[in-house]
């Protein structure tokens, strides 16, 4: 998959926000409670062209983006219980059309790009309320003609009336394939509208041998392995090696959409999802679901003030880094890297005043405690980096990072690369036979 120029933003930017907003927020139970729940598609119709928020403000929210550290954002322009929240001259099953008479699209498109974020849409290919969606092209050719002629038309929509567009987010393409949708014949019209967009992996599979071997087995009905210029992983954090990724997540346990009661994972988890997804080389796409009136739950505001802190410190660990696994390192934090720079964000702190790191085969000229910006004293060896006088007390709820400089690229010694889970377990010979070869105590055979 090539790497474009115009796409170097993306891993430049690191962490993005996910917003999945409809008038499904109004039943505070999830996105997906019209099919969950099987309720009365005309009940549910009715009640979400009365949906009407007050409360929106898409300046808000962009701020609340920026402050977090985001640097880019995806919005459900629709979900897939089919309702708009954009202007479109094909339904009037939208925010523009009924009770609300606001293109929300707009109003975001328009706020974040003042905001300085990048700007992308989510779009729901499945639209749960249309019967050919759920017969499908076989069983009903004209009805799914209809509606993929739908799908395109609004897809042209989205990407010709509100400016420069850098991510378009499918979903909901199972249980159709690609050939289905047309999909080809969409990312030829996408490319032409935007050229320089970003196309996720999910116009549905391509052929039958597609699917992506990373994550769980039911990412595959989904997810294109063939076709889409970055992945999608949702819920885990897997690198794909050939393109560009970006992990999904939820900031509660489970759902997507606004749900009342939903527990909420602390902002150290959710830091941690970010560092480690820098760590191996992708981006993270952060979940809010703003209540139905419009507004960002407290819950969200609070974790995107303190990951925001964090970021205002230690930004340079994670915005344009590379993935950093270069020594071992997993009972202490994780590492990323950007040029001769190797960063340690640490994610247990141990008190103890020193820090070892064994197996850096790179010569250190320094190494810093970014989070209170203080040089750290060190020793190197060929097998080991002893770092001294770091604080007893962890200088951040958080994890701090020590920077460490290096005089080349940051490189680990031959034997520390990966030791304990790939690579040629006979590198690790000659390191055992130092203290013998018998199974006695003293190593001597007898
Ligand atoms: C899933 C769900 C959907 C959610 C999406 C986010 O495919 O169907 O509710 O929007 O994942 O990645």
């Amino acid at each position: 998959m090539p790497m474009r120029p115009e796409w170097s933003w993306f891993s430049e930017s690191r962490f993005g926000m996910f917003i999945h907003w409809g008038p499904y927020s109004a039943w505070e139970r999830g996105e997906q409670v019209l099919f969950r729940e099987h309720l009365d598609q005309a009940d549910y119709s009715k009640r979400a062209c009365a949906w009407s928020p007050r409360a929106f403000n898409a300046a808000a929210w962009a701020e609340c983006a920026v402050e977090a550290g985001m640097r880019y954002a995806v919005l459900t322009t629709r979900h897939h219980d089919g309702f708009c929240l954009w202007d479109s001259a094909v339904t009037d099953y939208s925010s523009a059309r009924q009770a609300p008479e606001r293109d929300f699209v707009r109003e975001y498109v328009e706020a974040f790009r003042a905001a300085g974020l990048r700007v992308g849409l989510y779009y729901s290919l499945a639209d749960w309320r249309i019967p050919a969606y759920w017969d499908g092209p076989e069983a009903d050719p004209k009805g799914w003609e209809r509606f993929r002629e739908y799908v395109h038309a609004q897809v042209r929509e989205l990407l010709s009336n509100y400016g420069r567009i850098d991510v378009i987010w499918f979903d909901g393409a199972w249980p159709h394939n690609a050939e289905d949708w047309r999909s080809l014949e969409l990312v030829d019209m996408m490319r032409e509208l935007q050229p320089g967009i970003l196309i996720n992996n999910r116009l549905g599979k391509v052929g039958a041998k597609d699917r992506v071997s990373a994550g769980p087995a039911g990412e595959g009905t989904g997810h294109s392995a063939a076709m889409g210029d970055f992945g999608t992983p949702e819920h885990h954090i897997t690198a794909e090696t050939s393109r560009l990724w970006e992990s999904c997540q939820v900031t509660t346990w489970r759902l997507w959409g606004y749900t009342r009661g939903e527990r909420w994972r602390p902002a150290d988890v959710l830091l941690d999802m970010l560092v480690e997804s820098a760590s191996k080389g992708g981006n993270l796409l952060l979940n809010v679901g703003p209540t139905p009136d419009g507004e960002f739950p407290d819950e969200f505001v609070e974790r995107m003030a303190e990951i925001g802190a964090w970021m205002r410190i230690h930004g340079e660990a994670i915005y344009g880094s590379e993935a950093g696994e270069v020594c071992e390192f997993v009972t202490v934090g994780r590492q990323t890297r950007r040029g001769n720079r190797l960063y340690l964000i640490i994610r247990f702190w141990n008190g103890t005043g020193t820090l070892r790191l064994a197996g850096l085969a790179t010569r250190v000229l320094g190494a810093r405690l970014l989070t209170t910006d203080q040089p750290l004293d060190f020793t190197q060896t060929a097998d080991e980096l002893v770092l001294r006088g770091l604080p007893a007390d962890s200088p951040t709820p958080l994890f701090p990072v020590i920077r460490i400089e290096c005089e080349a690229a940051p490189a680990a010694a031959d034997w520390a690369v990966d030791r304990l889970w790939s690579g040629d377990p006979a590198r690790m010979t000659s390191w055992a036979r130092a203290r013998g070869t018998s199974v006695w105590a003293d190593g001597v055979e007898r």
